[in-house]
């Protein structure tokens, strides 16, 4: 660990990437494998959403660890749902399952939530109702919910008046799943994430300028797509928040921000950094799904930065990180101006007059115009309250902005950017927290920040047989985290207590003063707890006698006892993080834990397992007769009156009956990444 070589971070997975994949999958002929799939509100309803068109998909409801399997029936071959599909919050999903459908011989209503139902849809609706496909409004003309009839489908060139990737997807996934010819053009190039995964599938897409247009075109459908095998690259325009970050802050440690995509469409924002004097170097990591992928690197910023105009044909390629451009704007040297941006009065907020309202509160000079803004750049202390308008851009934006120096802004909404990143303020604080800039500056307190400098818990508990210890054990090791093995320290005491002159006998009488001599003590050795009883460490092996195992039970179930241990467990948070096993961890112990996990496996499973560690293979009887000994203890276990075994709130549980012990571990340390959304030193 070398500080002077800066930070690691890991932004979530590209959500456009993301829904691509999960369509085109469900086009494909065969199992598709999808890893990194982030799992937000908008993949997860694109997920449900080709489910429901009966379509296998797998790994989706789990801890969010494992990849994603999508068993691809093949073009044409989804059924008939059984209700309205609801696609949540998605415009991307609606549209490019929209162009899908319009191949489906099915008749299919998507609908979705208030601010999806303000969307408008006519721009795919008018190019599909040409090629065939009928498309109606169910309760007001061009917004959902639609009803989509769709069938044979004759070819059709579209010519776009706006560039726009949603539009040009849905006709080519309409073009792909009818097996008919299709031509987009568009003024400007946009994202081309359909046409990449679509020619990663077989398909051939023939791209290039005829005259002023940009033309994309499937001469030749295919009969069939071939599934995907591929992790979803972080997101680019997350991770611009974080070279923001690094922009604006003086003298702090070079960042890295790992496995990036790097779609030339989505880029664009690099080459204007560079004319603003922000050096980013990227390093290739290859192209997972036909999508290139690298690692950006910022060295912490010296110099200035220099104000920029920004227009025309460079706007689409940056569009979403306009309020990235807006922030740095009101630091640098000079007047930006960005124009040919009017698309981002209709994004998650009008996003020009949100910029322009929000920076002139907190003391930058801005002008406002129909398609852009004029920022002018100012050293001088800026304050105040920043509205977010429900915009998670707006809310990140102005977040890193506030975290530089000379700054100090109150986000109203800080929860709105668990819309594309959740963890993004955790994050953002640990960053800070590690950076080596100057004087400590107050930045951003928004409310949903667990706040710099804490170390995060993971509380594990589950019934006897789940699997917990084991897996406490290797999570903690993989997330190089301290393991607090609770149950360790209520058989120390035990140890002790049989070796004083009290014996077993009545535990139930036990002093405060003859605990306190017994000088329980915990050191830790790379993450590893040991125990100290009276200055001397005890061998594991004298924890396990089975003097100790019998009387242990009665002993933890001493209110005192427990008191006792109560602050020598809580001291274990320490560091980057601790997994607390143990039946209180979550309630009693570490009640507002990060994450809490109930580990859980069917009852004869258990049984084996527990046969299985006394280091047999048994018999089946054995095993019957084993689970009716845990189903009297489980029973004894969740009845009892002191600490009995029960589920902590918010807790999740993890059936582990199926799952072997890397598996379990992958699960839980899946639910903790977006709490650290792993910031490493190199
Ligand atoms: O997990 P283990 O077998 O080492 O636990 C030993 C005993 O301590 C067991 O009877 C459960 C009890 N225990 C407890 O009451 N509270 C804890 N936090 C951990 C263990």
């Amino acid at each position: 660990m070398d500080r002077g070589e800066g930070l690691t971070i890991r932004v979530p997975g590209d959500k456009s990437i993301t829904q691509r994949a999960l369509i085109l999958g469900a086009l494909a002929d065969g199992e598709s494998r999808i890893g990194a799939v982030p799992r937000g509100g908008d993949p997860l309803a694109t997920a449900r959403a080709v489910a429901a068109l009966g379509v296998e998909v797998r790994g989706l409801d789990g801890a969010g660890s494992e990849p994603v399997r999508i068993r691809g029936p093949g073009l044409r071959r989804w059924t008939q749902p059984a209700g309205a599909l609801d696609l949540c919050n998605s415009g991307t999903g609606t549209r490019l399952l929209s162009g899908a459908l319009a191949a489906q011989p099915l008749e299919v209503v998507l609908r979705g939530d208030a601010s999806l139902s303000q969307r408008p849809m006519e721009r795919i609706a008018a190019p599909l109702r040409r090629m065939g496909a009928s498309v109606d409004y169910l309760e007001r003309p061009g917004v959902l919910p639609m009803r989509i009839g769709g069938g044979a489908l004759t070819s059709v060139r579209h010519d776009g008046e706006v560039a726009s990737a949603q539009v040009k997807s849905a006709i080519l996934l309409a073009g792909i799943g009818a097996g008919v010819p299709v031509e987009v053009r568009e003024p400007h190039r946009s994202r081309d994430h359909s046409e990449r995964m679509l020619e990663a599938m077989g398909a051939e897409v023939v791209e290039g300028w005829r005259g002023d247009a940009w033309s994309v075109r499937l001469a030749d459908p295919p009969a069939r797509l071939e599934p995907l095998d591929m992790d979803i690259p972080g997101d680019f325009s997350s991770a611009t928040f974080f070279i923001a970050w690094a922009a604006l802050a003086t003298g702090q440690l070079p960042v890295t921000i790992r496995s990036v995509g790097l779609n030339p469409t989505r880029t664009g924002l690099l080459p204007v950094l560079a004319r603003m004097g922000v050096d980013v170097e990227v390093l290739p990591r290859g192209a997972p799904g036909g999508e290139p992928a690298g690692d950006l690197r910022v060295a912490g910023q010296g110099a200035g930065l220099q104000a920029v105009e920004v227009g025309g044909d460079e706007v689409p390629g940056l569009i979403d990180e306009v309020p990235i451009v807006a922030v740095l704007a009101a630091r640098a040297d000079g007047v930006t101006r960005i124009s040919g941006a009017a698309e981002l009065r209709v994004k998650e907020s009008d996003r020009l007059a949100a910029l322009a309202v929000n920076l002139r509160r907190i003391g930058v000079a801005v002008e406002e115009f129909p398609d852009g803004l004029e920022i002018r750049g100012t050293g001088k202390p800026l304050s105040g309250r920043v509205e977010c308008f429900h915009d998670h851009r707006i809310a990140m934006a102005f977040g890193v902005l506030g975290a530089s120096p000379g700054c100090d802004l109150a986000i109203d909404d800080p929860g709105v950017a668990d819309v594309s990143f959740p963890g993004f303020w955790e994050l953002l604080a640990r960053v800070e927290r590690h950076s080596v800039a100057g004087a400590p500056h107050p930045g951003p307190t928004p409310a949903a920040s667990p706040g710099a400098g804490r170390c995060i818990v993971v509380a594990v508990d589950g019934s006897a047989g789940s699997g917990k210890s084991t897996t406490a054990a290797a999570v903690a090791r993989r997330l190089g985290f301290r393991h607090l093995d609770s149950g360790a320290l209520y058989r120390a005491v035990t140890l002790a207590l049989l070796e004083s002159e009290r014996g077993s006998e009545d535990v139930e009488d036990v002093t405060p003063a003859e605990l306190d001599a017994l000088r329980i003590g915990l050191e830790w050795h790379d993450g590893t707890m040991h125990v100290r009883i009276r200055g001397t460490l005890v061998p594991d092996e004298a924890l396990r006698e089975s003097r100790v195992t019998s009387e242990v039970s009665r002993v933890s179930a001493v209110p005192l006892v427990r008191d006792h241990l109560l602050e020598l467990q809580r001291s274990a948070a320490a560091g980057p993080g601790l997994v607390a096993e143990g039946r209180d961890m979550g309630t009693v112990i570490f009640p507002s834990a990060e994450v809490k996990v109930h580990l859980d496996a069917e009852i004869r499973e258990r049984a084996r397992r527990r046969l299985l560690q006394r280091g047999r293979q048994p018999a089946p009887e054995e095993v019957d007769a084993e689970a009716a000994r845990l189903e009297r203890r489980d029973q004894r276990d969740s009845t009892r009156a002191i600490a009995p075994l029960s589920r902590a709130e918010g807790a999740v549980t993890v059936d582990t009956t199926e799952l072997d012990p890397p598996g379990q571990t992958e699960v839980i340390v899946q639910l903790v990444l977006p709490f650290l959304t792993s910031v490493e030193y190199n």
